[in-house]
C-alpha cells in the first residue's frame, strides 16, 4: 500500500507532530493494577501522529496503516464497535474534555511501526500520542503524570479494559539508556541506567495475537481483588496484594481458595523480585538479572496462568542456551511476545535456530525485533 501522509488526506501542512513509543516489561507483570512496582523500557519503535486545527468543532482521524478514517463531533464522541482501533483516540478525547480541557476541532494522522495486538503497548502508545499531542496543540500544559493516568482512565472506561497504568506511564516517561522503576501506588518513579555490555535485549513475537479486551485479562484483575478479600479475612485488613509480606503470605495461604492463592502468590514474590532487580541492574549484574527473568515466567506459567505453549516453548529452548542469560514472556500474556537477553555475537546464530525449531512444531515463524531504551512521548 502506497504510504499516505497527512498532506495528501487533509491537503494541508499539519501543524505539529509528535511520537509515543510501545514498550517491554524487564520484570513486574501483572503487578501494576495491584499496586505493586513493574521495571518497563521504552523501545524504538512507536506511533508517530500529526495534527492541525480545523475551524469547527470536529475531530477527523486517519489510521495509516490501516488506511482507515473516522469523523466524530467532538461533543458526541461515542464507542465504535465498527473501527475499534478509534476507541483509542476517542477514549482520551473523552477523558481530556471531562477533566476540564477546551479542545478545537482538529485533524489527524498516524501510524506506527509497533507490532500491534501482541503485547508491545501499541494501544497505550496511540492513546499517549494523542493526549500528548492534543496538550501541544492547544496548550492544555498538562502534566506527563497526568496525561498518563488520564490515558489509563480511558481505556478501563471507554475501551472497557481495567489495564493498569505501567504501559502509558512508560511511553510518557521512558528515557534513552534507562528502565524506569516505577511504585504504581505512589507513582513514584526512578531511571535505572541499562548497561547491557555485549548484550542485547531481543524480542521474539510468538505471533499470537491477543486483545486486551479478551476478559481472560479482566479475569486475572478480579482474582486479584478476591485473593485481597480472602487475605483480609484471615490476616489482616489490606486494600492491595503490595502490602502482604510473603513470610505473612505463607503462615496463612493453606486458608486461601487454590487458584486465589496461586494468583496472590505470583504478586507477591513478583513484587519481591522487580525490587531486586533494579538493584540487580545498578550493580550490573546481568547474571543473576537473567535467572531472576526465568523464574518471573515460570510464575506466570504456573501461577498465574497467562503463558502459552508457545511462549513457554521459546523461554525453555533459550534459557538453555549459553549465550543466553534470561528470558521470559513480557506484557499481559495468553500469547504476544517473550524478551531475552542475548549475547549479541550469538545472536546471529539463534535466530535461525530458534526459528526452524518453532516452525517444526508450531508451523509458523515466530519474528525477532532486536531493540534499545528510548525516550518517552515527544515533538519531531
Ligand atoms: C498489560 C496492561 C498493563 C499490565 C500488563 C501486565 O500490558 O496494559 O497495565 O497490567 O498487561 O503486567
Amino acid at each position: 500500500m502506497k504510504d499516505r501522509n497527512y498532506l495528501e488526506i487533509f491537503g494541508k501542512e499539519p501543524d505539529i507532530a509528535v511520537r509515543a513509543p510501545g514498550r517491554i516489561n524487564l520484570i513486574g507483570e501483572h503487578t501494576d493494577y495491584n499496586k505493586g512496582f513493574v521495571l518497563p523500557v521504552a523501545i524504538d519503535r512507536q506511533i508517530t501522529l500529526t495534527l492541525g486545527r480545523r475551524a469547527d468543532k470536529k475531530a477527523v482521524i486517519f489510521c495509516g496503516n490501516l488506511g482507515e478514517k473516522v469523523s466524530l463531533d467532538l461533543s458526541q464522541n461515542s464507542y465504535d464497535s465498527k473501527r475499534t482501533w478509534s476507541n483509542y483516540p476517542r477514549g482520551v478525547i473523552q477523558s481530556l474534555i471531562l477533566e476540564g480541557s477546551e479542545l478545537g476541532g482538529f485533524n489527524a494522522f498516524f501510524r506506527g511501526d509497533i507490532p500491534m495486538g501482541v503485547g508491545l503497548g501499541s494501544s497505550a502508545a496511540v492513546e499517549v500520542a494523542f493526549a500528548y499531542g492534543l496538550d501541544q496543540l492547544f496548550g492544555l500544559s498538562l502534566e506527563r503524570k497526568k496525561m498518563a493516568i488520564l490515558c489509563q482512565k480511558a481505556e478501563n472506561s471507554f475501551v472497557g479494559v481495567n489495564c493498569g497504568v505501567m504501559d502509558q506511564f512508560i511511553s510518557f516517561l521512558g528515557r534513552k539508556d534507562h528502565a524506569l522503576l516505577l511504585d504504581c501506588q505512589s507513582l513514584e518513579y526512578k531511571y535505572i541506567r541499562l548497561n547491557l555490555k555485549n548484550f542485547r535485549l531481543v524480542i521474539i513475537d510468538t505471533g499470537i495475537k491477543r486483545e486486551l479486551q479478551d476478559t481472560r485479562y479482566n479475569t486475572r484483575r478480579n482474582e486479584c481483588e478476591q485473593g485481597v478479600k480472602a487475605i483480609s479475612k484471615c490476616l489482616k485488613a489490606i486494600n492491595s496484594l503490595r502490602e502482604v509480606s510473603l513470610l505473612e503470605f505463607n503462615n496463612i495461604k493453606d486458608f486461601i481458595p487454590k487458584n486465589l492463592r496461586m494468583r496472590s502468590q505470583h504478586v507477591i514474590e513478583e513484587n519481591k523480585r522487580v525490587k531486586l532487580c533494579s538493584r540487580l541492574l545498578e550493580k550490573n549484574d546481568l547474571q543473576s538479572f537473567g535467572r531472576l527473568m526465568v523464574r518471573s515466567h515460570q510464575s506466570l506459567s504456573d501461577l498465574f496462568e497467562v503463558s502459552c505453549n508457545e511462549l513457554d516453548f521459546i523461554v525453555e529452548k533459550l534459557r538453555k542456551d549459553p549465550g543466553v542469560l534470561g528470558a521470559r514472556m513480557t506484557g499481559a500474556g495468553f500469547g504476544g511476545c517473550a524478551i531475552a537477553l542475548i549475547k549479541e555475537d550469538h545472536i546471529e546464530s539463534i535466530v535461525p535456530e530458534l526459528s526452524g525449531e518453532y516452525r517444526k512444531r508450531y508451523s509458523t515463524e515466530p519474528r525477532f525485533y532486536l531493540i534499545n531504551a528510548s525516550e518517552g512521548a515527544s515533538r519531531i
